[in-house]
């Protein structure tokens, strides 16, 4: 809450100020933008669509892939003219971690370079940066920290929240930036999760997506009062589910290797844990998966797949993909085809390999072609939304438990989502959006359902 020394509080309160958020890359970032605007609220900020009205602009930046940071300074040069004067400028995201001394020294128009260990400090860096003529460069690790001070400001949230448990990244796969930029595995405490969890469902929220970049190998102590062995992400999904008004529960992302049998055995035996996996793969080729450091094989992982679906076969796999990472001869990409053939994927993300400055693969020697890579995605990408299709028009004359979220684009219709993550339209009273009602799938598109609410969920 704001306090102030004065007894005048309102001839002396500051104007309202006003923020602006351009947010790339992962739902990691889009969580992290909302914790934001919780954070700056107590200084008085409103987030605005409108970039022109702000008082405050925040870059929050992904440098995963492509020319990220050419993306940051195309979008600084837009703002010059868009901005209003006096505004102030960050840079925060994974952009921010990898190359803050770069933005400060080539964009000097940023007045606060912020890395996501730091976010947790930013009203006083804001404060100090309003102060102090020049720019701020933040970006030191200070995950634990990081956790606590976030915890408590946030916006109103709506029917369904995210919640990190975890963050940063041991695995070092040779083609990725994440453990540079978001720094090593740190598990949130259990009874933080568990009191935020509480917290969201007592504000409506009936479904939490736990987010972590390996939010499967997340261990914590089990909660005051129950003593016992450190829990695993299986433990804690089961804990979550005895909280009243949660009634699903999803998480992302996995790594293959930290998927142990407590957590498979959760997706058997919690009914409230969603029949939804995102466990990237990256590649079908277990010679490209060890020059990937991904410490499996593709066997591995078809068996792993195999586990799973015995414990709940109805559950929807999604995944990543990398094409053409140094290597990759033809013959190891159509190992990729066949393993996506084998699985069946409900949905999956897929992208060409992209050399980033200091992972080890970007110096690996036999670099592919980029023409071979768009072909190649491109014969990945027309395989995969097949299956997506064909994983949507299965639902056809199914009735699926969908929980309504919020008003469609048409009257009178609400938008949900499906145990499977798939979008849903039903025409629906809005009285029932926050509550999971029984839908007659009656078509499917490649990135939605629609139906009418059966006659027994009305009863
Ligand atoms: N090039 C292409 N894709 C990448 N990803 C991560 N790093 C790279 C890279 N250098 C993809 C992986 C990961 C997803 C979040 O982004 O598939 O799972
Ligand atoms: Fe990146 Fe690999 Fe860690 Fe995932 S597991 S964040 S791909 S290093």
């Amino acid at each position: 809450m704001t306090t102030t020394s004065s007894t005048l509080a309102d001839a002396t309160a500051p104007a309202p100020k006003r923020v602006h958020f351009k947010t790339w890359g992962c739902q990691m970032n889009a969580y992290d933008t909302e914790r934001m605007a919780g954070l700056l609220r107590p200084l008085g900020y409103a987030v605005t669509e409108e970039a022109s009205q702000a008082d405050l602009l925040i870059l929050n930046t992904c440098h995963i892939r492509e020319k990220a940071a050419e993306k940051v300074y195309s979008e600084l040069g837009r703002l010059k003219a868009q901005r209003k004067p006096g505004s102030k400028l960050a840079v925060a995201g994974c952009v921010a971690q990898a190359e803050g001394a770069e933005i400060t020294a080539r964009a000097p128009q940023v007045d606060l370079v912020i890395g996501p260990q730091s976010y947790h400090r930013l009203p006083e860096l804001i404060a100090r940066s309003a102060r102090e003529a020049g720019e701020v460069l933040h970006t030191e690790f200070e995950a634990e920290a990081k956790f606590d001070a976030l915890e408590g400001e946030r916006p109103a949230p709506g029917v369904s929240a995210f919640v990190t448990v975890q963050e940063g990244c041991d695995k070092f796969c040779t083609f990725c930036v994440v453990p540079y930029t978001r720094g090593a595995e740190v598990g949130r405490a259990t009874d933080r999760i568990v009191s935020e969890v509480r917290a969201l469902a007592a504000q409506g929220v009936r479904e939490v997506t736990l987010l972590g970049q390996n939010v499967n190998a997340w261990r914590g102590a089990p909660p005051a009062g129950i003593g016992g062995e450190a829990w695993g992400l299986g433990q804690l999904c089961r804990h979550l589910a005895l909280i009243d008004g949660i009634e699903r529960i999803r998480f992302t992302t996995s790594h293959p290797n930290d998927m142990d049998d407590a957590l498979i055995r959760a997706f058997a035996e919690e009914p409230k844990l969603m029949p939804y996996l995102h466990l990237p793969v990256q590649s079908g080729s277990t010679k490209i998966l060890k020059a990937m450091n991904r410490r499996h094989t593709a066997e591995d992982y078809l068996r792993l797949i195999e586990r799973i679906r015995a414990a709940r076969p109805d559950i929807a796999i999604s995944g990543d993909f990398i094409v053409g990472f140094p290597g990759e001869d033809e013959a190891a990409f159509e190992e990729t085809m066949r393993l996506t053939r084998e699985v069946g994927y409900a949905a999956c993300f897929s992208f060409k390999y992209s050399r980033r400055p200091g992972t080890p693969g970007a110096t690996m020697p036999k670099q592919v072609a980029e023409d071979a890579k768009a072909e190649r995605l491109a014969r990945l990408q027309a395989l995969l939304d097949q299956q997506r299709l064909d994983f949507n028009r299965a639902q056809i004359g199914r009735t699926l438990p969908v929980l309504f979220e919020a008003e469609g684009r048409h009257e009178g219709q609400l938008k949900g989502r499906s145990p499977y993550l798939q979008a849903v339209h039903a025409d629906a009273p809005a009285t029932l959006i926050g509550q999971i009602a029984a839908v007659e799938i009656d078509a499917a598109a490649q990135m939605s359902l629609s139906g009418r609410l059966s006659v027994v969920a009305a009863a």
